[in-house]
C-alpha cells in the first residue's frame, strides 16, 4: 500500500474513521441510477439520474457538508449545487462531486464513465469555477518536480525517462482528443512517445498514471477545472504528482475567480496539489462503465446489481476496492 504524510487534522480526529466507506454507498447510488442510461445516446438523463441519486444518498451521510465543486451556481443547478448542504449531520466537510464523470461516454456506452465524490476539511478544496484547469500529472515514487506544467512536453518526456531509467519511447502520455491538444500530441509523438487519446473522462485519466497496470506513465492537456480538483483529490490519496493552471478567456472570470479562491492564491498562477485539495481528503468513485480504473455496473441474472468502487484516504494512503451486491426488489420489505 502507498503511505502519505499528512498532517492529522482536527476534525478528522474527532470523526476517527474512513468516511470513504460512507461516501460509497453514494457513489454507488449514482452509478446504479445513471447505468440504466448507459448506451441509451442521452447523456442529460445519465446525468440527472445519477444527481438526483447522489443527492438523495447524501442523506445518510454522517456529515455536515458543504457542496464546493458542484453542478453549477444555485441558480443554475436544483441540486448539488455550490454551497448546499448535504449529510444528515457530523464534522463539518467541504464536497466536491461529479454525479456522472464522462457523461457521453455513459450515453455512448464507451469505457470510464464514473461516479465521483471527495471529501475534505472547510477551505481544502480549490473552490474552481466551470472553466478549463491546463493539468499535468505523473504516478508515485518519482522525484518531486519531475514534470513541470511550464516546460515544453519535450522537456517533461524527457525528464522522465531520465527519472523511470527508460527511454522517451517507453513512455505512454494520455490526453483527451482534441483540437486544442493536436501540438502536444505531435510534439510528444516526435520526441518518441506513445500517446493514448480519449474521448472523455480526465479524471479516471488522471488517476491511470498512479496504476502500476494501466500503462499511463503521464497525463497532460486541458480539461475541466472542477474535474482537476477532483483528480487532485484522488492524486493526494495515490502519493502520485500533479500540477494545475486555471485558463481564462476574460478579464471578468479573472475576476470572479479572485473572489472565490483563498486570497493567498493568484487565479493565474501554477497550481499544486495541495492547492488545489489540502489537509486530510477522501475520495471515492464507482465504475459505471468499465475502463482501466473500475469495472461497470452489471446487472446479474439472480436480480442482483453489483457495483465496484474504490475508496482511498491520504492520510492513511490506503486504498480499497469494494463489490457491492444490491437487491432492488420494490416488493422486499
Ligand atoms: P462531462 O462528464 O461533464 O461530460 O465531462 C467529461 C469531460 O471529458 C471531462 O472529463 C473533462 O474534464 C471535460 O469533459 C473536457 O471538456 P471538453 O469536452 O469541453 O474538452
Amino acid at each position: 500500500m502507498i503511505h502519505k504524510a499528512d498532517t492529522p487534522s482536527p476534525s478528522y480526529r474527532v470523526t476517527g474513521r474512513n468516511l470513504g466507506l460512507e461516501l460509497a454507498r453514494v457513489t454507488e447510488a449514482a452509478a446504479i441510477a445513471s447505468a440504466h442510461w448507459t448506451g441509451r445516446g442521452d447523456k442529460n438523463a445519465a446525468d440527472g439520474a445519477a444527481v438526483a441519486a447522489m443527492r438523495t444518498a447524501f442523506d445518510t451521510v454522517a456529515i455536515s457538508g458543504t457542496v464546493r465543486i458542484g453542478e453549477g451556481e444555485m441558480d443554475e443547478a436544483p441540486m448539488l449545487y455550490i454551497g448546499e448542504q448535504v449529510g444528515c449531520g457530523g464534522p463539518a466537510m467541504d464536497i466536491a462531486v461529479d454525479p456522472l464523470e464522462g457523461t457521453n461516454l455513459c450515453a455512448r456506452s464507451l469505457p470510464n464513465a464514473i461516479t465521483v465524490v471527495a471529501l475534505a476539511e472547510k477551505g481544502c478544496f480549490l473552490h474552481a469555477p466551470d472553466i478549463y484547469m491546463q493539468k499535468i500529472a505523473v504516478g508515485p515514487g518519482l522525484p518531486e518536480g519531475v514534470v513541470d506544467i511550464n516546460a515544453s512536453i519535450n522537456t517533461n518526456l524527457t525528464n522522465l525517462a531520465q527519472a523511470k531509467k527508460c527511454s522517451i519511447s517507453d513512455l505512454t502520455l494520455c490526453a483527451l482528443e482534441r483540437e486544442r491538444h493536436n501540438d502536444l500530441v505531435a510534439y510528444a509523438r516526435e520526441a518518441g512517445a506513445r500517446v493514448r487519446l480519449l474521448s472523455d473522462g480526465d479524471v479516471a485519466a488522471v488517476i491511470a498514471t498512479c496504476l502500476p497496470n494501466s500503462g499511463v506513465d503521464i497525463y497532460a492537456g486541458s480539461g475541466g477545472a472542477p474535474e482537476g480538483v477532483l483528480a487532485a483529490a484522488a492524486i493526494r490519496c495515490l502519493n502520485g504528482q500533479m500540477q494545475g493552471r486555471l485558463i481564462f478567456e476574460t478579464e471578468d472570470q479573472i475576476t470572479r475567480t479572485r473572489g472565490m479562491i483563498r486570497p493567498d492564491l493568484d487565479p493565474t498562477q501554477t497550481l499544486s496539489l495541495t492547492d488545489m485539495a489540502a489537509g486530510p481528503v477522501f475520495f471515492c468513485a464507482t465504475g459505471v462503465t468499465s475502463g482501466d480504473l473500475l469495472k461497470g455496473v452489471e446487472h446479474l441474472n439472480n436480480g442482483y446489481i453489483r457495483t465496484h468502487s474504490v475508496m482511498m484516504r491520504s492520510e492513511s494512503g490506503t486504498i480499497r476496492y469494494m463489490d457491492a451486491y444490491h437487491h432492488f426488489d420494490p416488493h422486499r420489505a
